[in-house]
């Protein structure tokens, strides 16, 4: 999602000031930077624990081999000959056994709570404990946000007036997640209703405990919760991770969105909000509930904006925001595991001009032992990263006392580095990015992909190394190279896969693979996966923009062939493609359709009147966000 979230918040940005980047040199202690980007060998980095750390990258990935699909844009999703694609659930489909059926003509919050939610983005695939880790498994998908014109019979001509409370509350608990136990008979899958460990997760009703640095802080305090430790609900989760505990990592994204009001004058949490673009005042909440006012409730915003951890293992486990890993507006947390034990986060703050971070624990993982890594995010160093251009990627720690987070920059305590990471980020000089999507890593390599979705706004005097084009309107990708596999060194390398957008138009400054086909350049790339071979797929959420549906491609990183790309599924009318997931042997692809049936700024859709009525096309079902599993035909692994 990003249409009504096109501006940036970033004030260095807003006022054209430079990076302050020679204070912060004199105090980092750099670490001898290994090699060149060619130079990368991890054989041999024997000291982490044997399923996580990196291996050799002496063997370059079996090349792709499907037929590639067409470029195009119509009411249904495609996929490359020899697969199919199954829907697996829809908005609205029923998780538990008493969930009643889906009326779109009569939802409501309680009917919502049981089934499953609106607008999927991130997939998580998490093995049981026993059995075929291909055959069985749960998802974990975030519900990112309500298209509300999309849901609702009767508001689109007479909307914000419309919106009802019971409608808001509907909305409410359409955001937030789902776990869905999943099997496969054959080539089908399908939900188990009524498993024990599936769990609606929403905005609202959802008792999660406040963990980290900003736990109990005066900050975090709100007339429901005086003591600033317990938050109902989490919102607008859009991309994440799985531990290598395997728990879920949902990350809260466009929070701002969810508020309105105004803050009374001369608000000490004035220049918080403003940075983090509160209000938004998209949605009609606040009208309804004081708590999402804030003129009403002026800290409640600090309580959104976290990396949440579920354990999908334990539907009684209270999830836990983890506020060591810094507020902002996150994208994703994919993990790994560094040679010396310790985990590695990386996370994107999907907005133009804002910043790539990782976090690195404190303690190490402990494979033999998974109650050891219950609370391993609550303590560690947080970074935001600047890209320099000689190809250096310096990450800054985000540590109270560090450089000028002190209180005489309004840092008192981490707690306030936490909670405007944002702010911390822009006075250490972190290199303001083309909107960072998903970051992952990759344990095999010890390399890091990037996904930088486009950035429009941003102006021929306002081009660095790491963001080369002025009004980059299709995105890019970077490659980390994290030194010896160290994943979390403080120094590390950077170069660019490819500039996105049309290779034949001059005026684009695309960059391909000579070898990639008028179907295998994208743009806009916004989720990352790697399938069982370590082989890069992306997903995008803007391609339109280019005349054609968002989709999948394959993406080749090694050897002759790199960065050639390949088309291999694409969307219905008006949806983009979120969570690309494998299962661990790679025979099975899940993806989540997000937003099918939405119109365009100058023809907005509604119920009444969507682009298409995916997946169902039937005259009195809306369309319907929906996860879909993907196999091929014979059984084989995904892309050949
Ligand atoms: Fe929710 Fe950054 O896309
Ligand atoms: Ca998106
Ligand atoms: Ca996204």
């Amino acid at each position: 999602m990003d249409a009504s979230e096109n501006v940036t918040s970033n004030p260095r940005i807003a006022a054209g000031a430079a990076t302050i980047g020679d204070v912060i040199d004199a105090q980092l202690s750099r670490r001898a930077m290994v090699g060149g980007l060619g130079a990368l060998a991890v054989a041999g980095c024997a000291a982490g624990p044997d399923a996580a750390a990196p291996r050799a990258a002496s063997a370059t990935p079996a090349a792709f081999d499907f037929p590639e699909l067409a470029r195009g844009l119509d009411e249904t999703h495609h996929v490359a000959a020899g697969y199919r694609a199954d829907v697996l659930i829809r908005w609205g489909d029923p998780l538990f056994a008493d969930s009643p059926a889906f009326n779109p003509m009569a939802q409501t919050a309680e009917a919502q709570r049981r089934q499953f939610g609106y607008n999927n983005d991130f997939i998580g695939y998490v093995p049981l404990p026993k059995g075929d880790a291909d055959e069985r498994g749960l998802l974990c998908i975030n519900h990112e946000y309500s298209s509300t014109l999309l849901m609702f019979p009767g508001v689109a001509g007479s909307y914000p007036a419309s919106m009802t409370e019971a409608a808001c509350r509907t909305e409410m608990a359409a955001h937030g997640g789902s776990v869905v136990e999943v099997a496969r008979r054959g080539q089908d899958w399908s939900v188990v209703v009524g498993s024990k460990y599936n769990r609606r997760v929403t905005a609202d009703t959802t008792p999660m405990t406040i963990a980290g640095p900003a736990a109990g802080h005066p900050r975090m305090r709100t007339s429901a919760d005086p003591a600033g430790m317990t938050v109902s609900g989490m919102m607008n989760n859009c991309a994440g991770g799985v531990t290598p505990w395997g728990t879920w990592l949902s990350a809260e994204e466009n929070i701002n969105g969810n508020f309105l009001g105004d803050l009374p004058a001369g608000h000490p949490e004035a220049a918080n909000h403003k940075r983090m673009g509160l209000p938004g005042s998209w949605y009609q909440w606040g009208r309804f509930d004081d708590r999402y006012n804030i003129g009403k409730e002026p800290n409640e915003p600090n309580r959104f904006g976290w990396i949440v951890e579920i354990d999908p293992l334990n539907p009684d486990a209270k999830p836990k925001k983890r506020t060591a890993l810094g507020r902002f507006k996150h994208e994703g947390a994919e993990s790994v595991v560094a040679p010396d034990g310790r985990v590695v986060i990386y996370m994107g703050d999907d907005q133009r001009f804002d910043y790539v971070y990782k976090f690195v624990t404190k303690g190490r993982y402990d494979p033999k032992n998974r109650a050891a890594n219950r609370d391993l995010l609550d303590e560690g160093t947080l970074f935001v990263a600047r890209f320099d251009a000689d190809g250096t990627v310096q990450w800054l720690p985000l540590v109270h006392g560090f450089g000028p987070l002190t209180p005489a920059n309004g840092f008192a305590s981490q707690a306030d580095v936490v909670i405007e990471a944002r702010r911390a980020g822009d006075l250490l000089g972190a290199t303001p990015m083309d909107r960072p999507e998903d970051v992952e890593p990759d344990p095999r390599t010890g390399r890091v992909w990037v996904m930088l979705t486009n950035n429009s706004r941003r102006k021929d005097d306002q081009i660095d190394a790491a963001n080369p084009r002025a009004k980059n309107n299709h995105g890019h990708i970077i490659e980390i190279r994290e030194p010896d596999g160290d994943f979390a060194a403080t120094t590390s390398r950077w170069e660019i896969l490819v500039r996105c957008g049309d290779p034949s138009k001059p005026e684009v400054g695309a960059s391909w693979n000579p070898a990639t086909s008028a179907n295998g350049w994208l743009g806009s790339p916004d989720n990352g996966a790697l399938d069982a071979q370590g082989r890069l797929w992306v997903a995008t959420d803007g391609n339109d923009a280019t005349g054609a549906a968002d989709g999948l491609w394959a993406m080749q990183t090694d050897g002759p062939g790199r960065a050639t790309g390949r088309h291999f599924f694409r969307v219905p009318l008006g949806a983009e493609l979120c969570g690309p997931r494998f299962t661990p042997g790679g025979d099975t692809l899940f993806v989540a359709v997000q937003h099918p049936g939405d119109g365009e700024d100058d023809k907005p859709a509604s119920f009444e009147n969507p682009s298409t009525r995916w997946p169902d096309f039937r005259p009195d079902m809306p369309p319907r966000p929906s996860v879909m599993a993907i196999r091929r035909q014979d059984g084989g692994p995904i892309g050949g």
